[in-house]
């Protein structure tokens, strides 16, 4: 692997131990996936920040790194709203160890906007590479914007946003990028919610794994886009998708799909994956909502009383934009919070069932949360919450 005499002098320990050992980690991953050189990167997104994943183990880690991130640098949800932790039930002591994660992060140089969603408060754009490292985020960045990244892991998202580079192999390198897989969706209704995308991505990621598809007979919203790719990361490993006419990349390149592997899925089997359950608590926002969304709860939600606990998700410049569409889903009892989500934090171990609105949540909740999850479309989680 070719490196420049700036990162050569990095990796001998002239820039100090903690920059040296961030290389080290990076030049091992080039080794190890054969790439040619670094490249520099926009932006990047650190997960490992909630300390129900990282533990003590991961907190000393953090703390005995000194050194600045050099490039625009978010952290993934943590354990708890920064602000209303007391409000989430939060355990102090949980509390204590997350506040250290998190000014472990902020001593990095790293943003604490806490989000899944950095899209909605940076600009990231087609071609830009990034180092990002929620699934969610990753199959967003490449798929939706057509930006480049690799699913990176907490270090080495972190290690890249301290030096600003990362090795170049993967989706880094155009030719990696061409679908290899097609998805013909059956009978897709003309109107269906985000949830319907992500009942879809749910069975695709099963079928996908690691390998890249491409879609056809769908014409998603970008809030569409965002619960598929979630979907599809979550049950398989997917980082990037592409949508016949949709997405930036299929429009670009107009593959060419008569050669490849057809699978159908067709609107019966998604609407299979949908319940009827009684859950005893609904959470909304994985990924993390988006203004619109907030908006459109806000609409439902009018003059309506919840019964039953109902979490919402977002990131703090998201909520703050949308003051208004939060202030008439908290008038309801609902609480919107930052920082967090139904599957990093604790606070949702205590239920038995929560419905969610979401195939990632759908997947994840029941070994991260304990809890038994179904999905359903954002009426069926509200109706479910104010019956
Ligand atoms: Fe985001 Fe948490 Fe879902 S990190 S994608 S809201 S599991």
């Amino acid at each position: 692997m070719f490196l420049t005499a700036e990162e050569e002098a990095v990796l001998a320990g002239e820039e100090g131990p903690t920059r040296q050992q961030l290389m080290e980690i990076l030049v091992a991953m080039g080794k190890v996936f054969e790439a040619e050189k670094m490249v520099p990167i926009r932006s990047a997104q650190v997960s490992g920040a909630s300390y129900k994943t990282i533990g003590r183990w991961g907190l000393e880690w953090l703390s005995s790194l000194d050194a600045k991130a050099s490039v625009p640098a978010i952290l993934n949800p943590v354990g708890m709203d920064r602000i209303r932790w007391k409000e989430m039930e939060i355990d102090p002591v949980f509390a204590k160890n997350q506040l250290d994660v998190i000014a472990a992060y902020e001593r990095l140089g790293i943003r604490l906007e806490c989000t899944c969603t950095p899209y909605y408060l940076t600009i990231t754009e087609y071609g830009d590479h990034l180092a990002w490292s929620e699934s969610s985020a990753v199959a967003y960045a490449n798929s939706v914007i057509g930006a480049r990244t690799n699913r990176e892991g907490g270090p080495s998202a972190l290690a890249a946003a301290i030096l600003g580079r990362t090795p170049a192999y993967g989706l880094h390198l155009v030719e990696n990028r061409s679908p290899v897989l097609s998805f013909h969706v059956e009978d897709a209704p003309e109107k269906s919610d985000e949830s319907w995308y992500g009942a879809l991505g749910y069975l695709a990621g099963k079928i996908a794994g690691n390998r890249v598809p491409i879609f056809t007979g769908i014409r998603p919203s970008r809030d569409q886009l965002k619960n598929l790719g979630a979907a599809m990361a979550a049950t398989g490993a997917t980082a990037l998708y592409h949508v016949q006419d949709i997405t930036p990349e299929a429009r670009v390149f107009k593959y060419d799909t008569s050669a490849l592997e057809s699978i159908t899925i067709t609107a019966s089997e998604v609407a299979d994956v949908y319940s009827s359950a009684e859950p005893d608590a609904v959470a909304i926002g994985c990924p993390h909502c988006s203004d619109e969304e907030l908006t459109k709860i806000a609409e439902k939600l009018q003059g309506c009383r919840v019964k039953k606990p109902l979490y919402i998700f977002a990131a703090k410049g998201v909520i703050t934009r949308s003051a208004e569409s939060v202030g008439i889903i908290e008038k309801s009892g609902a609480r919107v919070f930052a920082d967090t989500c139904m599957v990093v934090s604790p606070a949702l171990e205590q239920y038995k069932t929560i419905m969610v609105s979401s195939g990632k949540a759908l997947a994840y909740v029941p070994n991260m949360c304990g809890a038994a999850s179904v999905i359903g479309t954002l009426d069926d989680c509200l109706s479910a919450a104010c019956r």
